[in-house]
């Protein structure tokens, strides 16, 4: 076991956590090498989210994202990180056609590469599916807010819950999330306000991503904090700056060989 024998957390340790007030420490990822980078750290939950499209696979936005990519990239997470807690992100189109055609993909992440439980973008409109998939035995992380997957019909990406309408609508959807049987919720950008008090209406722990520090827990996209991507979206930090000490890297290696330094 990594983390000096610390043991994998299960959908109902999170609920846990939130009652004794302990962060959830939760991260991104797409492959073997630094998902076990983020559970020697003491990462608490990975997700294998869709944003594998835009990090990994040089796409525009998640929607081209097919289940056998995110399978792919899954099964790389679960072999790096083998105590970790570790969530498919189901990607566009996988769940939204009928409740069993989402359980027939979800068993998927289950079965062929090993996933604790899978996510899914949507609130009210997707209780039933939740609801479906929980109880079947498939543990189920909620996504509400921001939702990528419908960036081409809400124009873009758009923060939520800025009006009192939207907020009232985002918290219906967490709450609906919650009820359908989800062990815990993403909130993507949404106030802090909203974040704070849909986290203080709900027993499920809420991660946030852009909602403010008044979530149970924390997600980033590794991209964006180890500085890989040219763009750095404003709810992420850059906490080193990869691409510059690749590229330093690339051409100290190309002047090497160039001169003959190297080999
Ligand atoms: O795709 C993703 O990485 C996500 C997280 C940002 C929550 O959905």
């Amino acid at each position: 076991m990594a983390d000096g024998g610390r043991k994998k957390l299960t959908a109902r340790g999170f609920r846990a956590m939130k009652g004794e007030g302990r962060s959830i420490l939760a991260l991104s990822v797409y492959d073997a090498p630094t998902a076990g980078f983020a559970e020697a750290s003491g990462v608490d939950l990975l997700l294998v989210g869709d944003s594998l499209g835009m990090a990994v696979l040089g796409y525009e936005s998640t929607i081209p994202v097919t289940v056998e990519e995110s399978l792919h990239h899954c099964g790389a997470v679960r072999r790096g990180a083998p105590n970790t807690f570790v969530v498919g992100d189901m990607p566009f189109m996988t769940y939204q056609i009928s409740p069993a055609d989402a359980m027939r993909n979800a068993a998927r992440y289950l079965q062929e590469v090993g996933c604790d439980a899978v996510k899914v973008e949507g609130g009210a409109d997707m209780a039933e599916t939740i609801s479906r998939m929980v109880g079947a035995g498939i543990p189920v992380l909620g996504h509400v807010g921001l939702l990528p997957q419908k960036v081409l019909t809400s124009g873009g990406y758009r923060r939520a819950g800025t009006t009192d309408e939207d907020a009232a609508r985002v918290l219906d959807d967490a709450k609906a999330v919650e009820a359908a049987g989800a062990f815990a919720v993403v909130l993507e950008g949404i106030p802090s306000d909203l974040a704070a008090r849909i986290t203080a209406a709900l027993d499920i722990p809420t991660i946030g991503i852009g909602a403010g520090p008044d979530c149970d827990g924390q997600i980033q996209v590794v991209s964006d904090i180890l500085g890989l991507l040219s763009f750095t979206p404003k709810h992420a930090k850059r906490y080193i700056d990869l691409d510059a000490l690749i590229k330093d890297a690339f051409s100290r290696y190309f002047d090497d060989v160039r001169s003959k330094r190297f080999p």
